[in-house]
């Protein structure tokens, strides 16, 4: 792990192997150890790229919203610090996912390909927004724990939740270690965050959509209707999975991922 300076904060950033850059962006609240599985994977034919995002796991702690074109600014600065000239595939999964859409608005070029786990293009409703906010609320009063015991029944499916205690405790760690300030800042950020739907059919790279089958909060249908309106795309849903699905069944996301970049120019 390095620690590497970016606009006004340190990113906690995984950089390891050679070859084609692959940028993994992470979910809320969460931090780059999710990949885990595809870190180990694919840096043994790409040059993997992991960052914390600002607020998020190692990285300095965020004060005030951090806006999904915040993050994009932030990614776009590391990858000019770490001297990343060729086209990325961008990978991000939900949060990750919506920080796509200003990365590809603002910086296109960069992107090469793209790979969409269990996110969506649509904003916020008044509820959901109305939702967040009262999270942030309650975080700040009372801790990252609201935010774990709130959202891990939602994060994965429910045999994961009842089977597989690894996948939860290490989930509900990464919420844990979390600042309330990052948490609050990045609800704030998701709640603004506009609607992207219409740009989805201006997409022109190879594009990847997968989901986990039990996905319960970016559900299979709306990812294949999103899937649907992107040129060049393939769906794939993920058996076994919820929302987390690249930790819920990494074999099947890594081997999804692995087909698509070799089968990408
Ligand atoms: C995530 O996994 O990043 C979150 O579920 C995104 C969200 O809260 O909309």
């Amino acid at each position: 792990m390095a620690k590497v300076r970016v606009r006004d904060v340190e990113l906690n950033v995984y950089d390891q192997g050679n070859g084609d850059p692959l940028l993994f962006v992470h979910g809320f609240p969460l931090n780059h150890t999710m990949w885990q599985q595809q870190l180990k994977m694919f840096a043994e034919t790409n040059r993997v790229i992991a960052p914390d995002l600002r607020g998020f796991g190692e990285s300095t702690v965020a004060d005030g919203p951090l806006s999904m074109e915040q993050f994009a600014e932030d990614l776009n600065g590391l990858l000019d610090t770490l001297g990343v000239e060729q086209p990325i595939c961008y990978c991000g999964l939900s949060m990750g996912g919506y920080i796509a859409w200003p990365f590809l608005q603002h910086y296109g070029p960069r992107v090469g390909s793209l790979i969409l786990c269990d996110t969506r293009s649509a904003a916020d409703t008044n509820d959901a927004a109305e939702n967040r906010r009262k999270l942030a609320t309650a975080v700040l009063k009372n801790g990252s724990n609201v935010a774990a015991e709130g959202m891990l029944p939602k994060l994965v499916s429910p045999p994961t939740l009842k089977e597989r205690p690894q996948i939860v405790d290490s989930l509900r760690a990464m919420i844990l270690a979390t600042e309330p300030a990052s948490i609050a800042g990045a609800l704030e950020g998701m709640a603004v965050r506009p609607d992207s739907t219409e740009s989805l059919g201006e997409i022109q790279v190879p594009t990847l959509v997968i989901v986990g089958v039990d996905d319960e909060l970016t559900s299979p249908a709306e990812m294949s209707s999103l899937a649907g309106r992107i040129p060049n795309s393939v769906f794939v849903e993920i058996p076994g999975a919820g929302h987390m699905s690249v930790m819920e069944n990494p074999a099947a996301v890594n081997e999804a991922i692995g087909r698509f970049l070799a089968s990408s120019p």
